[in-house]
């Protein structure tokens, strides 16, 4: 049975393909399309996905997207409704921002892919992130939890997974909190009161709370009430996002907590308003972490598993991730490699198939590696027309020592290994590698290639292994980290030889990379190691900023040629810009420069 799978039209669209049970791609618009977080109907992911599995769409059995677009068109009529009149100015744009082409799915689909009406599905959104966590985990019972800013009404639930003896499986929503009550909301309404970017910005949140007191704890935590069944609410006068579009935080929350910052406002942590904001940053993280353990902690204890998936948007929160690891009673906390919207595409294609079709249950691959390849002959023909030298390394072990070697001189190295990450994370195929030790190279990472705020740290990767020597990690603490999603402390006695990847609070989002999943970003660790005595390098993801994460070669070469990267390494092919800088003539490399 060939299933597609489609998020779309809110950020990150994607789509996938399973064909038989088995995943056989999965691949995010905006690698496709170059825009980053593109929202667009997936036309280039679901072309790329098809061509992948040999396909065209009328071999087709079933395509599903990732949630119900008349009960989202409910939810937001009825909230503008509730809401009158003191939203009807904001109602048609709240209508086109959120909801765009979605009322008419069935009517996209079908005309874009030209496949009969009765072949499309639809499975509710937190369905989609329910079975994305549980049925991409190895587990075979667990509690899951989802939790974002909101799909058609929930915003979170809870319930269980099972994967029954007999080969069936199930996937159980046992209750749901409803939108305007959102914890997700809460983050993202910070997110835009600190003056960043709405689904964008959240990183940044979480990167400023470290440099803050939680002082403001008190003040936020009364923005949520618990209440006596367990769930939360929202006290609703703090916030605008459920009544207009322009504005997500009320003037209450200003009149509680100061003014909101400009986008553009520089955020000087010496200055009472730089503090002021990092202090707000980290009070709410604390509260969402507070409210996470809360939750978690009674789904442990109602269920008695062991294991916890947990999706939706807000398990990229790794300091809410670690945190619910260590104090919510769970033994094993997995979170997969994309579990915002994206992996929707991946979750309503296998909740379809094994649940609405019980389809027998096949394992997914325990990796991200689901988008296009990079090929090392597209880089070396594109980089010989731009006139750079190209070698070619005769195996694996004469490519990972030369590129370690480089790495311990102080190189900056673009690396591109098979095919890419599915998720917002550079695991090793897509990524920016370099010395971990010193703070001159984040720096230098941060003015000659990412461009960005110097708060955002950078992650480390290190042998899954080795993981204990250099990171506190507690049980199930390297399961965490294999896909970055767990925050947590750098041993004191290492912090001074990583600086570059140890936050200002000492912690680091590590990622644990295993030798079957990743088996030459994992020998090139070793070989560091070899030279260096530490097997960690930087990792970050390979693309400037504002734009996505590269996908083929010729999309790295050109990140390459415009950034501070020396080496890029696509396959067994390697260009180094250094060479063609020392035997360029003097002045010659500027008028190209300015001529280009
Ligand atoms: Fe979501």
């Amino acid at each position: 049975m060939k299933i597609l799978g489609i998020s779309a039209h809110y950020h990150d669209s994607a789509a996938a393909l399973l064909v038989d049970g088995e995943l056989v791609a999965a691949v995010q618009e905006e690698r496709i399309s170059r825009r980053k977080h593109d929202p667009s109907f997936p036309l280039g992911a679901i072309e790329w996905c098809l061509e992948r599995g040999g396909l065209e769409p009328a071999d087709l059995d079933a395509v599903v997207f990732y949630e119900k677009p008349m009960l989202k068109f409910e939810r937001i009529v009825t909230t503008a409704l509730r809401a009158f009149p003191r939203s009807w100015k904001s109602f048609p744009r709240a209508m086109q921002a959120s909801l765009g082409g979605k009322v008419w799915v069935r009517g996209i689909i079908s005309s874009h892919l030209d496949v009969p009406r009765k072949k499309i599905y639809f499975t509710e959104h937190h369905q989609a992130h329910a079975a994305a966590a549980f049925f991409a985990s190895p587990s075979r019972a667990a509690a899951i939890l989802t939790a974002d800013g909101v799909g058609e009404w929930a915003t979170l639930t809870v319930g269980r997974g099972e994967r029954r003896a007999d080969g069936g499986v199930s996937i159980e929503i046992d209750r749901e909190i409803r939108f305007p009550h959102s914890l997700g909301m809460l983050y993202s309404s910070f997110t835009a009161y600190l003056g960043f970017e709405v689904n964008e910005g959240e990183y940044k949140v979480m990167g400023l709370a470290s440099y803050g007191r939680p002082r403001f704890r008190e003040q936020i935590a009364r923005m949520v009430r618990r209440t006596a069944d367990g769930a939360f609410e929202l006290d609703l006068s703090y916030f605008d996002y459920h009544t207009r579009a322009e504005r997500s935080f009320s003037r209450r929350l200003v009149d509680d907590l100061g003014p909101a910052r400009a986008p553009h406002d520089p955020i000087d942590l010496e200055s009472d308003d730089g503090r002021r904001w990092a202090d707000i940053a980290a009070s709410v993280q604390l509260v969402l972490e507070e409210e996470m353990v809360h939750l978690a902690r009674a789904l442990c204890a109602e269920t008695g598993l062991a294991d916890l998936c947990l999706g939706g948007g807000v398990a990229l929160n790794g300091c809410a991730n670690a945190r619910i690891l260590r104090d919510s009673g769970f033994e094993r906390v997995f979170v997969p490699p994309a579990p915002g919207d994206a992996g929707c595409a991946v979750g309503a294609a296998l909740y379809l198939d094994r649940v609405h079709f019980r389809n027998p249950d096949r394992a997914v691959p325990d990796h991200p590696y689901w988008g296009p390849d990079a090929s090392g002959a597209e880089l070396a023909r594109v980089a010989r027309e731009d006139g750079l030298a190209v070698e070619e390394a005769p195996d694996d072990t004469a490519l990972v020592e030369r590129v370690a070697s480089d790495l311990a001189a102080g190189a900056v190295v673009g690396w591109m290994d098979g095919a890419g990450e599915l998720g917002p994370r550079a695991l090793g195929n897509r990524s920016i590698l370099a010395a971990p030790h010193g703070e001159e190279m984040r720096d230098r990472l941060n003015r000659d290639i990412k461009y960005r705020e110097e708060f955002r740290p950078f992650a480390p990767a290190v042998p899954a292994e080795l993981a204990e020597r250099y990171f506190e990690l507690p049980p199930g603490g390297v399961r965490l980290a294999r896909f970055m999603s767990g925050v947590f402390p750098v041993r004191p006695e290492w912090r001074a030889k990583l600086a570059a990847v140890t936050h200002v609070d000492g912690t680091a989002r590590l990622q644990a990379v295993d030798r079957e999943v990743s088996p030459r970003f994992h020998a090139l660790l070793e070989a560091y190691g070899r030279r260096t005595g530490i097997p960690v390098l930087l990792n970050t993801s390979f693309n400037l900023a504002g734009e996505p994460i590269v996908s083929r070669a010729v999309e790295g070469y050109s990140t390459f040629r415009r950034s501070g990267i020396d080496l890029l390494v696509v396959g067994r092919n390697l260009v180094d810009k250094r060479a063609a800088q020392s035997s360029t003539a003097p002045g010659q490399e500027e008028e190209e420069e300015a001529a280009s």
